[in-house]
């Protein structure tokens, strides 16, 4: 196991409809991440992106500042960003879930499912929250 193990957690709003774009994504990610030792999970919805990359330090903020400059998404807001002892999603280089099942749990924690937006998640329940999603491998259709 990593000594220098972080999980940073943000969320972006996307430029175009994220959908159209996520089956090209983590198929970068699924294909890249392994190499970096990377593990995580991507939410995406119509408008958003929630992503929780899990590795080591330097790793994982490299691949941040090269993440954040696709022009697939804006705005990127950081969630959470902390050390770990225990990878999330350490069987995924990246696991993939709709942003429904974010909002469906939301009420879970207190917030509002029909107005939920992802930029404004506490970075107290973040994790929590996503830890909630049952995540898939591959993305249907
Ligand atoms: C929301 C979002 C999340 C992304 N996550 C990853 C990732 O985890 N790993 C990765 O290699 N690329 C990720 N990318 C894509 C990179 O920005 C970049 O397009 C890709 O790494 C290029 O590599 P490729 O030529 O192998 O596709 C992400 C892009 C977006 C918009």
């Amino acid at each position: 196991m990593s000594e220098n193990l972080v999980r940073l957690i943000y969320a972006s709003r996307a430029v175009d409809h994220a959908p159209n774009h996520a089956r090209a994504i983590v198929a970068s990610a699924q294909r890249n991440n392994p190499r970096l030792g990377i593990t995580g999970l991507l939410v995406v919805g119509s408008n958003h992106f929630v992503q929780a990359l899990e590795g080591d330090t330097e790793a994982v903020n490299r691949l941040y500042c090269f993440i954040v400059q696709d022009k697939r998404h804006s705005d990127p807001r950081l969630l959470g960003y902390a050390r770990t002892h225990v990878r999330f999603w350490a069987e995924w280089s990246m696991a993939y879930a709709p942003m429904q099942s974010l909002a469906e749990q939301a009420e879970a924690f207190g917030l509002s499912r029909t107005g939920f937006d992802p930029l404004t998640l506490d970075s107290e329940i973040v994790e929590r929250l996503l830890l909630t999603v049952v995540p898939t491998r591959t993305l249907a259709g």
